[in-house]
C-alpha cells in the first residue's frame, strides 16, 4: 500500500506470518477482516467449537485497528445522556452495559491467554476548558450513572494546563493494540482457526451454504459469513446512509519524563484526545484529533499541521515519533449496527470506541452465530427503528450524501478542469480527458497513474488524500490507493485503470 504514515503501533509490533489462502475451504464461519472485531469473535467462536476461517486482504491489525489509539472505555461518543433522550433510559442501561462487558472481555482475555500487551487499567477524564460546556458535562455524568456506569465529576484533572472540570471515569483501560491483536490471531490459530493474510474477499453470496470467492479465484463456503470489516462490504446498502466516514489524525512523541496518567478527551470541535502508552521501544505521548469527514479537506497534511501545533501549546515540545491517520465510522444515531440478515452478519458505527465496541460486535455475533440470548440485539439491530435526526443533524451529516452524490454524477464538471501536465510529482488530481473525469497521480519518479474517479460502490467521485496518498470517497468512505486498489471498503472493486497521453 503506498501510505506516507505509519503509526506506533505497526511499527513496534512484529510482523505477522499467515500465508494466503490458496485451496478452497469450508467452515462453519468465514470472518472477513483480521481487526479487533475479526479476530476477538473469531477466538469466541473456536471456543465454542465452531470450524472458522478468518480472510484478511491485507495483515492482522492491517485496518484501523491498526491505526487506532486505543483508548479502552465505557465512554461513548455519542454521550448516554443523548441515549436516554433519544432512545430510553432502559436503552441506555443496555448500551452502558454492552460497553463495560465490552472492556471486561477485553481484561477477561488479557488474563486468560496471559497477553502481554502492556495493559494497564488507568482513569478516563472528559474535560473541558470552557464553562459553557460544564453544565453538559455534569449532565453526562448524571446519565451515566443512571446508566449504571461509575462516573463523577472532577474539578482535579492531573493536566498541565487549566481545565473546568471532567467527568471522572474510574478504572478505564489502555493497551497496545497491535500486541494484544496480535496474540488474539496467535490464539485463535491454536484453537483451530484457520486465518489466511493477503486474501481479498471479492464476491459474497448469501445462501446455504454462503459462497465466497477471492481476488485469487478461491472459494470458500460457510454457513454463515461476518463481515468484521470496519463497514459492509457486500450488501447493507441501506447501512451506509445510517453513518459517515471520517479521517482522524495522531501523532506520537517520544515522552522521557513523568507524565499523567490517564485517558483525555476535550469538548473542542473537532476534538482531541491524548494519553500515554509504555511499549518495548520506550514511553509515548499519543495526541489524536482534527477529524473531518472522508474526502472533504482538500489539503489533508493541514489536520497534522494543527494538531502538531496544538500538541506543542498543550503538552510542550518533544521529539515526534509517528504520525497517522485512520478511518471513523460515525453513525447518526450514536449506537453502532451490530446483527444479521440471512446468513451475513456486520458489525460497524463504533464512533471512537471501536476497541471495545468492536469487542461488543464480536461478543453479539458469536451470540447470534450459537443461538445464544444476548440482550443488546434489540439496541443494536442494524434493521431496528432509529430515532429521526434533527434538522441540525440532516443538515450537516445524512445532506452530504445527496450533495455528493448528485451534483458530482448528474451535472457536468463541478471542478476545475486540469490537464495531465498540470498534476506535478506527489500530488493527485481530478482532470477532465475527453468529457471522463479523471483520478491522476504523479509519482516521485515522474510516471502518471490514471484512474476513473468515479467510485465502484455507489458511484460518487474520488477526492485526493495528499496525507496519505490515496483516492479517498466522500460518500462512504472508500479509499483506493494511486492505482485504484481498494485500501478501504465498502467498495470491494478497484477503481478502473485508464490509459491517459501523458505530459509534463
Ligand atoms: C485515529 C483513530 C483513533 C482511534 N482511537 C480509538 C480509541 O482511542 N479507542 C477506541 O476504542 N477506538 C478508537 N478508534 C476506532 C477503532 O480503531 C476502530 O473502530 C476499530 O479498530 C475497528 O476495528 P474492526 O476490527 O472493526 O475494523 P478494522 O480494524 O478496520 O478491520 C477490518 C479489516 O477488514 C479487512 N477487509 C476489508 N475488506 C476486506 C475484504 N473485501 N477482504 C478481506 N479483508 C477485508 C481490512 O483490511 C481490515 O484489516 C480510532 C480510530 C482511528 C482511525
Ligand atoms: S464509498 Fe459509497 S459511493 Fe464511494
Amino acid at each position: 500500500m503506498d501510505q506516507q504514515s505509519t503509526s506506533l503501533w505497526r511499527a513496534t509490533t512484529a510482523a505477522s506470518r499467515f500465508d494466503s489462502l490458496h485451496q478452497k475451504l469450508h467452515v462453519d464461519v468465514a470472518i472477513i477482516g483480521a481487526g479487533i472485531t475479526g479476530l476477538t469473535a473469531a477466538l469466541l467462536l473456536a471456543e465454542r467449537g465452531r470450524t472458522v476461517a478468518v480472510l484478511e486482504q491485507e495483515t492482522v491489525a492491517g485496518g484501523e485497528t491498526g491505526n487506532t489509539t486505543a483508548h479502552l472505555t465505557v465512554a461513548i461518543d455519542a454521550g448516554y445522556n443523548y441515549i436516554r433522550r433519544k432512545y430510553s433510559v432502559e436503552e441506555a442501561r443496555l448500551v452502558a452495559d454492552a460497553q463495560r462487558s465490552g472492556l471486561g472481555k477485553i481484561v477477561e482475555l488479557v488474563e486468560r491467554y496471559a497477553i502481554d500487551c502492556h495493559f494497564r487499567r488507568v482513569p478516563g477524564y472528559s474535560y473541558t476548558e470552557k464553562r459553557k460546556y460544564v453544565s453538559e458535562l455534569k449532565n453526562e455524568a448524571a446519565a451515566a450513572r443512571e446508566a449504571g456506569l461509575d462516573a463523577k465529576w472532577t474539578e482535579d484533572v492531573p493536566l498541565s494546563f487549566a481545565t473546568r472540570g471532567a467527568i471522572l471515569w474510574p478504572d478505564q483501560a489502555q493497551f497496545h493494540p497491535g500486541e494484544y491483536v496480535s496474540a488474539l490471531a496467535t490464539h485463535a490459530a491454536t484453537a483451530g482457526v484457520k486465518i489466511f493474510e493477503h486474501t481479498h474477499v471479492t464476491k459474497i453470496e448469501d445462501g446455504q451454504p454462503c459462497a465466497l470467492e477471492t481476488a485469487d479465484g478461491v472459494s470458500v463456503t460457510a454457513r454463515a459469513v461476518f463481515m468484521a470489516t470496519n463497514v459492509p462490504v457486500h450488501g447493507f446498502t441501506y447501512v451506509h446512509t445510517l453513518g459517515a466516514a471520517y479521517r482522524s489524525y495522531a501523532i506520537a512523541f517520544r515522552e522521557t519524563g513523568p507524565h499523567p496518567d490517564g485517558l483525555f478527551w476535550d469538548t473542542a470541535d473537532p476534538y482531541h484526545y491524548a494519553r500515554w502508552q509504555e511499549t518495548d521501544a520506550g514511553t509515548f505521548l499519543i495526541v489524536g484529533g482534527e477529524d473531518h469527514r472522508v474526502g472533504e479537506k482538500d489539503d489533508t497534511e493541514e489536520p497534522f499541521a494543527t494538531l502538531l501545533a496544538y500538541a506543542h501549546e498543550y503538552f510542550g515540545s518533544r521529539p515526534e515519533s509517528h504520525r497517522w491517520s485512520g478511518q471513523i465510522i460515525e453513525p447518526h444515531s450514536g449506537l453502532p449496527i451490530i446483527g444479521g440478515a440471512g446468513n451475513l452478519y456486520i458489525s460497524t458505527g463504533y464512533s471512537g470506541q471501536g476497541m471495545t465496541f468492536g469487542t461488543v460486535g464480536a461478543m453479539l455475533v458469536a451470540d447470534l452465530l450459537t443461538g445464544l440470548k444476548n440482550p443488546w440485539a434489540e439496541v443494536f439491530d442494524p434493521h431496528r427503528v432509529r430515532p429521526h435526526m434533527t434538522t441540525r443533524e440532516f443538515m450537516t451529516e445524512n445532506l452530504h450524501f445527496p450533495a455528493h452524490l448528485i451534483p458530482d454524477r448528474l451535472t457536468t464538471m463541478d471542478v476545475e478542469a486540469r490537464a495531465a501536465s498540470d498534476v506535478t510529482a506527489g500530488e493527485g488530481m481530478i482532470i477532465k480527458v475527453d468529457g471522463k473525469k479523471i483520478a491522476a497521480y504523479r509519482d516521485g519518479a515522474g510516471s502518471l497513474h490514471c484512474v476513473s474517479a468515479v467510485c465502484t460502490h455507489l458511484k460518487c467521485d474520488v477526492a485526493w488524500n495528499g496525507a496519505e496518498k490515496t483516492w479517498d470517497c466522500p460518500c462512504h468512505g472508500s479509499r483506493f490507493t494511486p492505482d485504484g486498489d481498494v485500501v478501504n471498503g465498502p467498495a470491494s472493486e478497484p477503481l478502473e485503470k485508464i490509459e491517459v497521453e501523458t505530459g509534463g
